[in-house]
């Protein structure tokens, strides 16, 4: 955890997140992804809301940039490296990587992305997995990786069509320009922009607002909104008497 510059407590049904490297921007390498993935592994049934943040100045300036020098991360090499081994272990280390943001989407949790500042790559993509984002009136969010010649491989390419829609996701993603708070909260990327002060309170408000409604309820019913645009509304009618009736049977059986 600590290799990973990743800070994790638990406070009853509250579980925070912190990315603790300020000092480099909360720079990411592939010990934070395993930190994430770990933390999803092992997280406690009791925690329904997740909180995903960074210290210091900026949420996440994306990728470790040591990954493109030829000395790489320590103890975890560099794309020079990884260019040199088979495609599959690469592939390998990249699925690693992307189950440390896949858990945030579970439905028995709500994760919420408390962004300030810088929000890079890595960590735009990061804000992307979670649930929800509360954004600092500083924010700024670009998709470098196209930039850098890659490409955005931490499972923020669908959350961000479903976002903000295709043509607006091709616009951030190959211009690798930047989005500020006001467009972010216009498209779709933020649900709130605070003062940088108060990204903290807004962040304990939601995280209140979502406790108080049922765990069993709120879990089936974000399996339902997650359900909803992959089915027809006929199938969702149906999925949502299944679910209903569990409820059902639940409080009254
Ligand atoms: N990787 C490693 N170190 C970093 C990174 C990074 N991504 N970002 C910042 N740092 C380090 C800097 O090297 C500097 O270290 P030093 O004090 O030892 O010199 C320290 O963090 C502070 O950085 P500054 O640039 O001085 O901070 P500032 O607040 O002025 O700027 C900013 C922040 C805009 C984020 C800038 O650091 C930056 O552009 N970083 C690189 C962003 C980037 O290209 N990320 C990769 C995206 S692609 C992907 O994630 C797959």
């Amino acid at each position: 955890m600590a290799e990973g510059g990743v800070r994790f407590e638990v406070d009853g049904e509250i579980a925070t997140i912190t990315l603790d490297r300020p000092e480099k921007r909360n720079a990411q390498t592939f010990a934070t992804w395993s930190a994430l993935a770990r933390i999803g592994e092992t997280l406690p049934e009791r925690v329904r809301v997740v909180v995903v943040k960074g210290e210091g100045p900026s949420f996440s300036a994306g990728i470790d940039l040591r990954m493109f020098t030829a000395e790489g991360v320590p103890g975890q090499g560099s794309f020079g490296s990884a260019a040199k081994s088979d495609g599959a272990s690469f592939e390998q280390s990249i699925r690693r990587a992307q189950a440390g943001f896949l858990w945030l989407r579970r439905p028995e949790i709500v994760s919420i992305a408390a962004v300030q500042g810088h929000a890079i790559g890595a960590g735009f993509q990061l804000a992307l997995a979670c649930d929800l984002r509360i954004v600092a009136d500083d924010v700024s969010f670009c998709m470098k990786e196209p930039a850098l010649g890659l490409v955005p491989d931490l499972t923020g390419t669908k959350p961000l069509v479903e976002l903000v829609g295709l043509a607006k996701a091709i616009d951030i993603c190959l211009t690798a320009r930047t989005v500020h708070a006001d467009e972010a909260m216009r498209i779709g990327l933020a649900e709130r922009v605070v003062a940088g002060g108060d990204l903290e309170q807004a962040t304990r408000e939601k995280v209140e607002q979502l406790l108080s409604t049922n765990r069993d309820a709120a879990a089936a019913t974000k399996r339902l909104l997650q359900g909803a645009q992959g089915r027809t509304l006929e199938e969702q009618s149906r999925a949502e008497g299944i679910e209903q009736a569990a409820r059902i049977k639940a409080l009254f059986g």
